[in-house]
């Protein structure tokens, strides 16, 4: 028997010509919610350059996506790379910075470089790109530029178990506010954070090595994971029109997880 064909997609809310004649750089496109954003940025008419580092997986993505991509391999930690690539692309319109490094391990089994390293790809590559493709749209004020850092929930709680990205979140989410106010008017600058997302290899090494996948669902007050999609869709906004008065702001695609809070937990525990 054939297998049954995948369902069709949900129809976009937005308009299919929202961002076209736009340039997208994503950094960490090439995979899970990087390349959901990649592919919706495509469907809306964008030209979207993918970079991260594996060339293989690079290929296959703007292989997948169509003649609207292209992509540079490239470690965010290099900035002279970065500026390298800058240089080859062209003016940008919109960075979503995705690429980031992680890994669950408590503090005290962490090497000075494994805490470094997690701080040179997120906070540190964030800088490189934001410095490479972000600051030269401070020379187009016209042009309706803006930044979306991709951080999450626990960059303003706490991160046990995964405390060097918690660190680096934090200041991802920071720089997203500094800049917001620094570089305005011209440019935009937004955080999105998403919660647990489902079929991504954050979600794996955080849910499914630790065994805390139904956890997570059982915690999560819309009662699943989130998909990449619903991320890349919250992308979309706060880099198009419908958000041109927002800035400095993080929009939360977590399910309801932050909402919960303090009390929410304490009446979860008392219940179990
Ligand atoms: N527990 C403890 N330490 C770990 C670890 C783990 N699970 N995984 C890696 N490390 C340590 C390494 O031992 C090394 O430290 P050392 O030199 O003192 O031994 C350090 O972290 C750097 O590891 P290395 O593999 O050399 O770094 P890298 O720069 O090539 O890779 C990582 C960076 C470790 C973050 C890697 O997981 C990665 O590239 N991740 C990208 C994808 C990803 O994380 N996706 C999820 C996004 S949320
Ligand atoms: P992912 O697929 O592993 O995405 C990370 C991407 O970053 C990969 O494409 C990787 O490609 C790239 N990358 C890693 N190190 C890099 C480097 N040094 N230079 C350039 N690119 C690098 O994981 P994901 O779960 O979709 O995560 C995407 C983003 O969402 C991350 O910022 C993550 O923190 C955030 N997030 C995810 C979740 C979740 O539930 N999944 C929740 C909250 C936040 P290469 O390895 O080829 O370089």
């Amino acid at each position: 028997m054939p297998a049954p064909a995948d369902p069709a997609p949900a129809p976009s809310a937005f308009r299919s010509d929202l961002f076209l004649g736009r340039r997208v750089l994503v950094t960490g496109g090439a995979s899970g919610i990087g390349l959901a954003v990649s592919r919706a940025f495509c469907d809306h008419g964008a030209d979207v350059v993918l970079l991260s580092r594996n060339e293989e997986r690079l290929a296959a993505a703007a292989a997948g996506l169509g003649p609207q991509a292209r992509w540079f391999a490239a470690d965010v930690r290099d900035a002279d790379r970065l500026q390298e690539v800058a240089r080859e692309v062209g003016d940008v319109d919109v960075l979503v910075n995705a690429a980031a490094g992680n890994f669950p391990a408590p503090f005290s089994a962490m090497s000075p470089n494994a805490w470094q390293s997690v701080q040179d790809i997120v906070l540190g590559g964030t800088v490189n790109a934001t410095r490479a493709f972000g600051e030269p749209m401070l020379g187009r004020p016209e042009a309706g530029c803006s930044i979306v850092n991709v951080v999450a929930g626990y960059a303003w709680t706490g991160a046990p178990g995964v405390s060097h990205s918690g660190a680096a979140k934090a200041g991802v989410l920071n720089l997203s506010k500094s800049l917001a106010v620094e570089w305005a008017p011209a440019v935009r600058c937004n955080a999105v954070s998403p919660g647990p997302i489902g079929d991504t290899e954050g979600m794996k090494r955080l849910g499914e090595d630790l065994g805390l996948a139904d956890a997570v669902v059982a915690s999560t007050p819309l009662k699943r994971m989130g998909e990449a999609r619903e991320v890349a869709d919250a992308c979309l906004f706060l880099a198009s029109p419908a958000a041109s008065y927002v800035t400095g702001a993080c929009l939360v695609v977590d399910g309801g997880q932050d909402a919960v809070g303090p009390f929410g937990s304490m009446l979860t525990a008392m219940q179990a």
